[in-house]
């Protein structure tokens, strides 16, 4: 959807902690975490953020679902999150073979075909000005583990996603916001809270951290002229520092992924490229090799590691898995355990672990 999304130093940016360095950070955003060793880090906290394919309209909204999806231990290509979009109005990119543009008008559909737990916010009912309340409700989410599919503004682009000229829907672009860094947890939004987005054009920094944006630099009219003054302008700028809009916002939560009964066990999922062959431009479909962070294991107990393969064959579907592989809990926190067996980029796989029985 996005024509151009942009960035630059903003007068009254906070969050400048020196990255003149980093030419893959582009100003005023910044892509390294606060010094402040007292933040508590909650959210996504395995999200890596990765590269969208350009064609058709863009898929950021499809990018920012797979980035979160991973981080719930599940690949989706970007073809396959679009097929499951629904046709809706307003309508993007797409038709009923190739699937349809993810927008807000189609996301919670995509959401219920591709089997995940989530919450959109209510941007019809809610009351306006939405946007104070809105920061207050993503960073609830974020605190409670979510990530969010987040739709935002970019200085320069024209703040209207396929809605006619008389009634613009005020986005221009779908980002993956993933991460909080929190003095007070869960508490009430305070400016210093520090939210963690990629741009949709990875690597976001030469670490590939993502952008590090504190909650009072967020929201812009659609002028563009307040916190998102000094943001670049145009494609390559203007993603890395986009605001959210202030009068009515659109953004999707996503918890969990139905069908599993993982307890506290925690699963992500990173693969070895932050792109995906594009294979809508011929691109042939690469073997993509995972690696797993597990939590949440006990010492010395046993459990089951399983992959689904194909959508169709997700566990919500009641199904069996196309292989799994036995672990032991150690005293280590996070156990890291990487797939002998690639899978292919333009499917989808889904990983779980479940006690032995
Ligand atoms: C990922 O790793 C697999 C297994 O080693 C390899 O076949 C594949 O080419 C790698 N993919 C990329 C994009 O590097
Ligand atoms: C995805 O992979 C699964 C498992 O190999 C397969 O059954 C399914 O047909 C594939 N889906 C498509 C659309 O190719
Ligand atoms: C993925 O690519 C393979 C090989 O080109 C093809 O057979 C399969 O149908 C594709 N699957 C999907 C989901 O498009």
């Amino acid at each position: 959807m996005k024509f151009s999304c942009a960035l630059l130093l903003s007068g009254i940016t906070r969050l400048a902690y020196g990255s003149d360095t980093d030419s893959l950070c582009i100003a005023p955003g910044t892509c390294q975490p606060p010094s402040d060793s007292n933040y508590e880090v909650l959210g996504r906290i395995e999200a890596v953020p990765r590269k969208q394919w350009g064609d058709s309209g863009g898929f950021c909204g499809a990018l920012s679902i797979q980035v979160i999806g991973m981080s719930f231990g599940v690949w989706h290509s970007q073809d396959v999150i679009r097929k499951q979009a629904p046709r809706s109005d307003p309508l993007g990119h797409g038709d009923d073979t190739l699937g349809y543009e993810i927008l807000h008008s189609n996301i919670n559909g995509a959401m219920e075909n591709l089997g995940f737990e989530y919450e959109s916010w209510d941007w019809e009912t809610q009351p306006k000005p939405q946007g104070k309340n809105y920061l207050q409700w993503m960073k609830h989410k974020l605190a409670s583990d979510n990530g969010i599919v987040q739709f935002v503004l970019c200085k320069g682009d024209r703040h209207n996603s396929y809605g006619p000229p008389s009634d613009p829907v005020p986005y221009d672009h779908i980002e993956p916001f993933f991460k909080l860094y929190s003095f007070d947890g869960d508490g009430d939004v305070r400016d210093d809270d520090i939210v963690v987005h990629g741009s949709d054009y990875s690597p976001d920094g030469k670490d590939n951290f993502g952008y590090f944006r504190q909650f009072d630099s967020l929201l812009d009219s659609l002028d563009m002229e307040g916190n998102c003054a000094n943001a670049g302008s145009g494609y390559g700028k203007n993603e890395m520092y986009p605001c959210i809009f202030e009068d009515q916002t659109y953004g999707t939560a996503i918890s969990a992924i139905k069908g599993l009964d993982a307890g506290d066990i925690k699963v992500s999922l990173t693969v070895n490229a932050t792109d995906e062959a594009d294979v809508r431009e011929d691109e042939p479909p690469t073997p993509l090799q995972g690696t797993l962070k597990i939590r949440g294991l006990s010492a010395g107990e046993h459990y089951v590691l399983q992959r689904f393969d194909g959508l169709g064959n997700f566990p919500i579907y009641g199904n069996t898995p196309s292989a799994t592989y036995k672990l032991e809990g150690t005293d280590e926190d996070v156990v890291i355990w990487i797939d002998p067996v690639t899978f292919i980029s333009n499917n989808s796989t889904l990983y779980t672990v479940v006690n032995a029985q």
